[in-house]
């Protein structure tokens, strides 16, 4: 596989996605024949943010794949907290392991620590940008159950603004051909401009609504998630979202017998508790997923070869992101790097319009 960093979804063509896909299948039908796949070989995961499933599906994913794991999941422990930058953390960490995995609460993180390092890196959350692994988890999820990422009608119900998830979900999907995306949101969480915008492409199409009744019926997919709490300014502002979607048997009762629900966890108070023994919700069953996709993610990944030295970027001058919560407004002596991307000039590390 080409790939060497997974930092977003689109780093992938479909066909490197096709065959992560049919390797995770193989690898969930018959797990014992690829127990020693990656023996000899250490993963290292930095969680600069809580984590349960996302960081304990890679250390269960190495494991099961022979490898060893090494790491943290608290950087008051490590020397993060004595100040180092991220750029020496992720030297060091990559002089002694095979691959990373990075979930920090700084947008473009992940991309950053990919410009130092000397071995694959993989996305596991950026702040609210992206979270590429989640999005194989779910497209995994989707393809078994659909047997298609084509022509769905596909709901995202929750906090839109600040969702990594749902981002690179949409992102993912609008990929593949004539889908439809219900964006179901507050008008103050609704989707950012930059993942909307590369919705039109491939026959695909959003509309945005306010309430799941009034779209719930229509749906062959309904994603839930949790209003981020942590990413909010106050308090105040977060309780004024909080609550304001709820999935009920009653709303399940308006949905097609094969709608799936989906959810990438932790759930809060977005779905009543009697509906997780609804067989259309498909949550635990996709948070297992994550972990075979994961293993195929670390055995495909684990075929580069280490790379020498990091090369070194020239201090950053013009103009600078105007997103404070982006990474290139943290840590100081990162290049500046900016893309092209549908006629707008963006930011390399959070997507931003410059
Ligand atoms: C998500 C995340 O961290 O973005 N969790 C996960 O990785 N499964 C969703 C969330 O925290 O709401």
């Amino acid at each position: 596989m080409k790939l060497r960093n997974l930092i977003d979804f689109n780093d992938l063509t479909l066909g490197e996605w096709d065959e992560l896909y049919e390797l995770a299948v193989r690898i969930k039908k018959n797990p014992a024949e690829f127990r020693d796949r990656c023996r000899g070989k250490i993963l290292a995961t930095l969680f600069y943010e809580p984590s349960t499933r996302t960081q304990m599906s890679f250390q269960t994913a190495m494991m099961r794949l022979g490898g060893k794991v090494i790491g943290f999941s608290d950087p008051n422990s490590s020397s993060v907290s004595k100040g180092e930058t991220l750029r020496d953390t992720v030297k060091i960490v990559t002089a002694y392991s095979d691959i990373l995995v990075i979930r920090n609460p700084i947008e473009g993180a992940a991309y950053a620590s990919a410009l130092y390092s000397r071995v694959p890196v993989i996305n596991a959350g950026d702040g609210g940008h992206l979270h590429p692994t989640q999005t194989l988890t779910d497209l995994m999820t989707i393809s078994e159950l659909k047997g298609s990422l084509d022509g769905l009608t596909v709901g995202l119900c929750g906090d839109l603004l600040n969702g990594r998830t749902v981002h690179s979900l949409i992102r993912a999907l609008g990929r593949f051909k004539n889908n439809r995306f219900v964006l179901i949101s507050t008008p103050e969480l609704r989707l950012p401009d930059y993942v909307t915008k590369d919705v039109g492409e491939n026959g695909n199409s959003y509309i945005e609504v306010k309430t799941l009744e009034e779209c719930i019926g229509d749906l062959d997919i309904l994603y839930m998630t949790r209003i981020q709490r942590e990413r909010f300014a106050s308090k105040e502002e977060y309780a004024r979202q909080s609550g304001v979607y709820r999935l009920t048997t009653d709303k399940m009762k308006l949905a097609k017998p094969d709608l799936a629900v989906l959810h990438p966890l932790p759930k809060v108070d977005e779905i009543a508790y009697e509906v997780d023994d609804d067989p259309r919700t498909m949550y635990f069953e996709q948070a297992e997923n994550g972990m075979y996709i994961r293993m195929a993610l670390i055995a495909k990944l684990c075929e580069h070869e280490r790379t020498g030295r990091s090369p070194a970027y020239p201090l950053p001058e013009g103009v600078c992101c105007p997103n404070p919560r982006c990474i290139s407004n943290h840590e100081k002596y990162l290049p500046r790097l900016t893309k092209e991307v549908s006629g707008e000039t963006r930011c390399c590390y959070c997507d931003s319009r410059l």
